[in-house]
């Protein structure tokens, strides 16, 4: 971390993220450290605790009770009742780095480890752009910690419930950023419905903590033209951090 952004290390990791061309703006492709604007207000974060009713009070607890109660949770019976196994987080509990995806997939489900599908793959390759590794100052979780049935979007009082898990790690974690992966993590923390298109590409902030939204990995599947996006993003949020 923190080492020069040379054209080369550039471009090892667009090749790493499948971007093939890039082309820098304004001229060649430099390591210079561009500020960035204060972040905006969006919509007023749900404030904390209100949502926290179902799963009870976890403000308090450490990182092992706060495991055996995701893994005991029984908030949202249909998720409860149709899991393998919850997926609580993973990573460096002390990470400056938090990503933040949607929710558990079959993959995840069965492995009890967020992102190691394909999407995951794609997402240590944006980790890889970044000079980030997975577990090194990194920590990676969900809005969710159950699998949707049949992999639908979570429902609103299914993030509400769980929001207290996730307000508890970042507590715990205490990140310098947080990068929120695709539309249902954004919107969820940013409590918005705005679209991700309106929401990324400029600095945001979740609880006192700066926040940059970007593509979902799983999208960028789908969409590789948009990846070229998801790396302004990345560096959007390496300039945030200051590298
Ligand atoms: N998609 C997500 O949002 N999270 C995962 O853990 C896996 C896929």
């Amino acid at each position: 971390m923190g080492s020069p952004m040379t054209p080369e290390r550039r471009q090892r990791y667009l090749d790493a993220m499948g971007i093939q061309r890039w082309v820098p703006r304004g001229g060649a492709a430099g390591s210079t450290v561009v500020p960035v604007d204060p972040p905006e207000p969006v919509a007023s974060p749900v404030p904390a605790g209100a949502l926290g009713d179902l799963v009870g009070d976890v403000a308090h607890l450490d990182w092992d009770a706060l495991a055996a109660r995701v893994a005991a949770c029984n908030a949202c019976e249909e998720l409860a009742a149709k899991r393998t196994r919850t997926v609580f987080g993973v990573g460096d509990r002390q990470a400056d780095w938090l990503f933040i995806g949607e929710a558990p997939g079959a993959e995840e489900d069965r492995q009890g480890e967020p992102f190691v599908g394909r999407a995951g793959q794609l997402l240590d390759s944006m980790l890889f752009a970044l000079g980030l590794k997975r577990g090194q100052g990194v920590y990676i979780a969900n809005i969710l910690k159950c699998r949707p049935p049949g992999n639908r979007d979570p429902k609103p009082e299914e993030a509400r419930a769980c929001r207290a898990y996730l307000d508890r790690q970042i507590d715990l974690i205490q990140p310098r950023i947080i990068v929120a992966l695709g539309r249902i993590a954004a919107q969820n923390l940013l409590g918005t419905d705005e679209p991700l298109g309106r929401l990324r590409g400029k600095p945001l902030n979740y609880r006192d903590i700066p926040l940059v939204i970007t593509y979902h990995p799983a999208y960028l599947l789908r969409q590789p033209a948009d990846k070229r996006k998801a790396w302004d993003d990345l560096c959007l949020a390496r300039r945030v951090m200051g590298v």
